[in-house]
């Protein structure tokens, strides 16, 4: 049995007993073809299985939130581990801006200017509701700086926006959570 099947059936043994097998190889951090973002946990129903939707910004920028705001894409590739859309502008996931002491996060957007790039590795893993193998976004590093994790928050407009929250934070904002997810990857069919 692979090690990370083997932690994650230690992980869940508490509540599901299940866990689909894992295959072995590595997956690559590029993919060029395009692909939807799903975000998951189960734990919390209102964020779980929705998509990443894209809402015009202004500079080509493009904010990210979840369905049923904003368009839904399903042209986003991976190109060394950045999410990137490439028309009608090239433009990339970066962490910066809009940081917020209550929680200790920033905000992830899509955008071609140099801010700090969000890096993640593809990981398989076991769809929650189906266990069935999928592939996920796990993030790997803000730029240079390891570790952390995405969360999804509410926001204006009975929305919830993408946010990075630091390795180690324990900043937690009951009244507006920042809901840690699983970005499963939905390729266009
Ligand atoms: C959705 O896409 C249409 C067509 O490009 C655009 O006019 C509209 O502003 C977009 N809506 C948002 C919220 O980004
Ligand atoms: C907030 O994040 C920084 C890293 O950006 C970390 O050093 C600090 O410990 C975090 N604060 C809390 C309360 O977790
Ligand atoms: C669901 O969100 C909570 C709160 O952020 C987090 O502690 C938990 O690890 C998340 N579960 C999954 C499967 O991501």
């Amino acid at each position: 049995m692979p090690t990370s099947h083997l932690r994650l059936l230690l992980a869940s043994a508490a509540a599901v007993v299940t866990a689909c097998d894992l295959p072995g190889d590595v997956p690559s951090n590029n993919i060029p073809d395009g692909f939807a973002v799903q975000v998951q946990n189960a734990s919390y129903p209102e964020i779980h299985n929705r998509m990443m939707n894209l809402w015009e910004s202004g500079g080509g920028d493009q904010h990210l939130f979840l369905s049923p705001a904003g368009n839904a894409t399903s042209a986003l590739t991976l190109v060394g581990g950045i999410i990137t859309l490439n028309e009608p502008l090239l433009i990339r996931a970066v962490i910066n801006g809009e940081y917020e002491p209550a929680d200790n996060t920033t905000k992830m957007f899509m955008t071609e200017r140099g801010d700090p790039r969000a890096i993640y590795d593809v990981a398989y893993g076991c769809n929650p509701d189906t266990d069935a193998v999928q592939s996920e976004l796990a993030f790997r590093a803000r730029d240079v700086l390891e570790g952390g994790h995405i969360c999804v928050r509410p926001t204006s407009g009975d929305r919830h926006e993408f946010r990075y929250s630091p390795p180690g934070n324990t900043a937690w904002t009951p009244d507006r959570p920042c809901i840690q997810v699983t970005l499963a990857l939905v390729p266009a069919s």
